[in-house]
């Protein structure tokens, strides 16, 4: 889908030209990959958790400018943030996060929403390492 909206967003430009925490997290404890049917757009975010909190967060995401502007931003919101906040993250504070986005762009922070709680999800339900492992 067309990001022509982007180019008056200074905040999508600055996260689009320089992303932050991209990558993923080797042995990451967490990982949400989901896609956007609305455009094929396809995101993932993997975590780190230490003592209930995200310590650490990374994207990769195959899709517009400002689903790549909504991932970075997104890895730097919920970085420090407990698990059970991080659970109700929401395409809300993504929007917020880049200044408001256009109802065109709408599933671009819903993509990040769902990402982050795939990968608290996933998280959650792996089987807890045992001790010394
Ligand atoms: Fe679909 Fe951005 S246009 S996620």
């Amino acid at each position: 889908m067309s990001d022509e909206h982007a180019h008056d967003n200074p905040l999508v430009m600055d996260h689009f030209f320089n992303p932050r925490n991209v990558g993923d997290i080797p042995g990451a404890d967490g990982v949400g990959e989901v896609g956007a049917v609305a455009c094929g757009d396809v995101m993932r975010i993997s975590i780190k958790v230490r003592d209930g909190r995200i310590a650490e967060a990374r994207f990769r995401t195959f899709g517009c400018g400002t689903s790549i502007a909504a991932s970075s931003v997104t890895t730097e919101s919920i970085n420090g943030r407990t698990v059970a906040a991080a659970l109700k993250f929401s395409n809300a504070a993504v929007s917020a996060a880049l200044g408001g986005l256009p109802p065109a762009k709408s599933h671009c922070p819903v993509l990040a929403e769902e990402a982050v709680k795939a990968a608290v999800a996933d998280y959650l339900l792996k089987p807890p390492t045992p001790a010394g492992a």
